[in-house]
């Protein structure tokens, strides 16, 4: 398999914390690379790098063979990059439809976005088919303020999903969702796999990533430490360490200020 999507040497400090320190990940086209690592090390800083909200202070991303690094977000989603946010962003007020019909005006540049009024036929019916694949077609003229928080992140992925990326970036696509939306969202992710869609995830739920995933990285303190089949890594001493050394991983969802890009 070729490399899609790749970061090497990616650094980034907040004021006096070294977010990312010399970081270097590798996607493989049409694989489920999953990314974890202890609460603090760096994970969803990378997301932030690799889709333009974020700066490096050094490291080079590259995507297909170019150099993406610095480029800003809108130029990295029509590269072909959708990702999702580890605290849901969609428009409360907003029905669901329209949320969708906000994404499919994504790839045809902000301007014509702002100015036109209506959306296409063709948008529309792309809009419903991902509603429709993620099961949320009945709810489509629903407030997506009212929607649960399960359905909320599966509005997320319908979004980023009816632009028709080539990888897409989750950012703990099952965290707070209950266990039959967790595995649902599993499912959903190995048919759009087997299509061809190159994944990459953030996700606290080990028996999730370890499930899913071809390969896994883990992150501590802003770098890489291993990366390899979910089984090598789930032995891994230095993992074990990591997380035993590296406090307290599973229960919290304290780093939104990273997710501010
Ligand atoms: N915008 C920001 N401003 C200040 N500090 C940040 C910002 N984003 C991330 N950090 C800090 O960088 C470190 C890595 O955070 P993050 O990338 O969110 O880790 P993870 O997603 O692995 O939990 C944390 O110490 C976090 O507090
Ligand atoms: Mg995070």
């Amino acid at each position: 398999m070729a490399t899609l999507l790749s970061a090497q040497g990616v650094s980034r400090a907040f004021g006096g914390v070294q977010a990312l320190n010399g970081c270097s990940l590798n996607v493989e086209k049409g694989s489920i690379t999953g990314l974890i690592g202890p609460n603090g090390s760096g994970k969803t800083t990378l997301f932030n790098v690799i889709t333009g909200y974020v700066k490096p202070d050094a490291g080079k991303v590259t995507f297909d063979g170019r150099d993406i690094t610095n480029a800003r977000p809108d130029k990295v989603f029509a590269f072909g990059i959708g990702r999702t946010f580890q605290l849901t962003r969609i428009f409360a007020r907003m029905s669901v439809v329209e949320n969708m019909l906000v994404a499919t005006q994504h790839d045809e540049g902000s301007l014509r976005g702002l100015t036109r009024s209506k959306s296409s036929k063709a948008d529309l019916d792309a809009a419903m088919e991902w509603l429709g694949f993620v099961g949320l077609a009945r709810l489509a003229s629903t407030e997506a303020g009212m929607l649960s928080y399960g359905q909320r992140k599966l509005l997320e992925l319908a979004y980023v999903l009816v632009a028709n990326p080539d990888v897409i970036l989750l950012d703990e696509p099952a965290g707070g969702v209950n266990l039959t939306l967790i595995n649902e969202i599993g499912e959903k992710i190995r048919t759009l796999n087997k299509d061809g869609k190159t994944f990459l995830i953030v996700e606290h739920n080990m028996e999730f990533v370890m499930r899913l995933c071809d390969t896994v990285t883990v992150m501590h303190q802003g770098c890489d430490l291993v990366s390899g089949a979910p089984a090598d890594v789930r032995s891994n001493p230095l993992v074990l360490d990591a997380y035993l050394g590296g406090g307290d991983d599973e229960d919290e969802d304290e780093d939104s200020q990273a997710d501010n890009g």
